[in-house]
């Protein structure tokens, strides 16, 4: 499913709004840097690898933004800055963002046309690369999934969260492509409901099987044996292998040590952070609280209640299974300190 297109030559950026599936499919156009980050910001698109790509397409229209200017090169600075600032935990939008300036660097000669030429080749290359990391993770995954098993996924770690294919999802749909029945459980991941609208939308949209939960039923399916394995993504993992993703992962975590089931996490190399080295050094984004005080508008709480909306938990590695990159699945003890090197 392709949900981003960028067209250089006007510049546009097309994002598929996740702010409205499953009901409609309505498209968001971004055309400067405000627009990039208001649609990171109030999760237009959203989820670790999508979130890097945007940014990557998003310098580009930064720098046509900026081109006319003499001072250019610190408008295109600042405007760097601000984009790397729009959402704080998936460590995939600093990683784009410098990825970007990085080749800046190596051509510091080159004019504004010329690097616009320049970033447009790597934004669309980063995009295509995406994919083929998720299906290189895919094909290591499926090997860890059997004819049969039931999948629980918290969050959407599909194709709407990154270039396509997907990091979780893709691992479960390349078991299937390799000819196992796999069925999933989305757990709904409030308050955004990615699992209930995002996951669900794209599973049923490929036919797999999908079935929605609750995210407080997780513990009760679980000790039912109605989960043989989990599977999710990470916005970003740390050199020791502690694992940062949607609030919900670390209970969900908890619950399948408890009753011994499997709990993996799919991830390209570019979400792990080895300069981070706890979990607890990962920076938390807080969300506003209507997130969690309205559903689609109506008030759920007494006006004038407090309320949490962290978006992001932290699973300790000694709960993960197994890490699955495109380079293979890593196990505990994790250590990623070697990417530093990269
Ligand atoms: O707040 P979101 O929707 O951007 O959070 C997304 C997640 O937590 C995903 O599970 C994660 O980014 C993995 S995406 C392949």
């Amino acid at each position: 499913m392709e949900h981003i297109f960028f067209k250089p030559e006007e510049p546009v950026l097309r994002l598929l709004d996740q702010r409205y599936l499953p009901e409609r499919e309505e498209w968001f156009e971004a055309r400067n840097l405000e627009d990039v980050i208001y649609s990171l910001q109030e999760m237009v698109v959203r989820g670790a690898p999508a979130i890097g790509i945007t940014a990557a397409y998003g310098c580009c229209l930064l720098l046509k933004e900026v081109e006319a200017y003499a001072d250019w090169q610190e408008k295109l600075l600042k405007g760097l800055n601000l984009l790397k600032a729009a959402r704080p935990t998936a460590v995939n939008l600093t990683w784009a963002v410098d990825f970007m300036s990085k080749k800046w660097e190596e051509k510091k000669e080159l004019s504004a046309s010329e690097l616009y030429g320049l970033w447009v080749q790597e934004a669309l290359a980063l995009h295509r690369l995406d994919i083929e990391i998720n299906r290189k993770m895919g094909s290591w995954g499926a090997k860890l999934l059997e004819d049969g098993d039931v999948v629980m996924t918290h969050c959407n770690a599909g194709s709407l969260a990154t270039g396509g294919f997907g990091t979780a999802l893709g691992v479960i749909r390349a078991a299937i492509e390799a000819g196992k029945k796999i069925t999933v459980i989305a757990n709904e991941t409030r308050p955004f409901l990615q699992g209930a609208r995002l996951t669900a939308y794209e599973l049923q949209k490929d036919n797999i099987e999908v079935i929605v939960a609750c995210d407080n039923a997780c513990g009760f399916l679980m000790q039912r044996g109605k989960v043989s394995k989990v599977i999710v993504g990470a916005d970003r993992i740390t050199s020791k292998g502690d694992v940062a993703n949607k609030i919900g992962t670390y209970s969900v975590a908890v619950l399948a040590k408890k009753h011994n089931i499997p709990f993996y996490v799919a991830a390209p190399l570019y979400t792990i952070d080895p300069y981070t080295v706890k979990g607890e050094d990962i920076p938390i984004e807080e969300r506003k609280q209507e997130e969690v005080t309205h559903i689609q508008g109506k008030r759920i709480t007494p006006a004038g209640v407090k309320v949490f909306n962290y978006a992001f938990d932290v699973t300790p590695a000694e709960l993960v299974s197994g890490i699955i990159t495109e380079e293979g699945v890593f196990s505990y003890p994790y250590d990623f300190s070697f990417l530093k090197n990269r």
